[in-house]
């Protein structure tokens, strides 16, 4: 069964005391709303990552980047690789946001040589793709999907993608108060889908988690969730509200 996960990701946001004690809301809500079979994750920034490592500690919570280096180590000035963030304890890595396409020029190659050596060690990489409004607009979500999904994902084996989550983000719901419908959710992760069967098998697609992101919100997650392949969501700005993200939390 595969798994549902709520993942908040705060993006720039959030100093390491506020930080702190958002996880440690989010720690006393989610007894009350977490169901059996639903994964917390939280993705603060870098420099809180350790010390949100102790926090989560013994919870079930769990953490993760928001991106990493695709080099193991080296004269990378400012970078942070999988190895470092590993090595403090998070589980899992965002890799791929369109924030990161869009503003640091992260190209195909390099998402896919994140991906590899985030799952050289052993960490889960939250893999995101999605189209930008005019794709939407002139019907070529699934061919960019696709092509994202080819020259990104594709080049794994079954048992390394096994490992994958993937995050279906419409860049033009992200931060803008635009959701997708639940059907229009519903069909392009049924697509998704459809594309791990056809090159995976049906038995290794069926075991991966889909989760949708775009203004993601306690009124709207219920009937987003409701959708059979929707796994779950990677929250962004109600996330960094303790009762917002438990709320989404709650929806399942
Ligand atoms: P919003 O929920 O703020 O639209 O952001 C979604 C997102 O980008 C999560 O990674």
């Amino acid at each position: 069964m595969r798994k549902k996960i709520v993942a908040g990701n705060w993006k720039m946001n959030k100093t390491i005391t506020e930080g702190l004690s958002l996880i440690e809301a989010i720690k006393t809500g989610a007894p009350k709303v977490q169901k059996a079979g639903v994964d917390i994750i939280v993705a603060p920034t870098y420099v809180m990552l350790s010390d949100a490592a102790k926090a989560v500690n013994g919870s079930s919570i769990k953490l993760a980047a928001q991106n990493c280096h695709q080099e193991e180590s080296g004269a990378y000035t400012g970078e942070i690789s999988a190895t470092m963030i590993q090595a403090i304890g998070a589980e899992y890595i965002i890799i791929g946001h369109s924030e990161r396409r869009q503003y640091f020029n992260e190209t195909s190659a390099s998402i896919a040589k994140k991906i590899n050596v985030v799952l050289s060690k052993g960490l889960t990489p939250i893999y995101c793709n999605g189209e930008v409004k005019e794709e939407r607009e002139s019907g070529r979500h699934f061919e960019v999907v696709k092509r994202q999904m080819n020259d990104e994902l594709f080049h794994l084996s079954a048992e390394e993608v096994l490992k994958v989550v993937v995050a279906y983000e419409p860049v033009w719901a992200i931060g803008t108060g635009l959701t997708a419908s639940p059907d229009q959710a519903q069909e392009i992760h049924a697509f998704i889908r459809q594309l791990l069967t056809d090159k995976y098998g049906a038995a290794v697609a069926e075991e991966i988690s889909i989760l949708y992101g775009g203004s993601c919100k306690p009124d709207n997650a219920k009937e987003i969730f409701s959708k059979k392949d929707v796994d779950g969501g990677l929250i962004g700005g109600a996330a960094l509200k303790a009762e917002d993200f438990l709320g989404i939390v709650a929806a399942f």
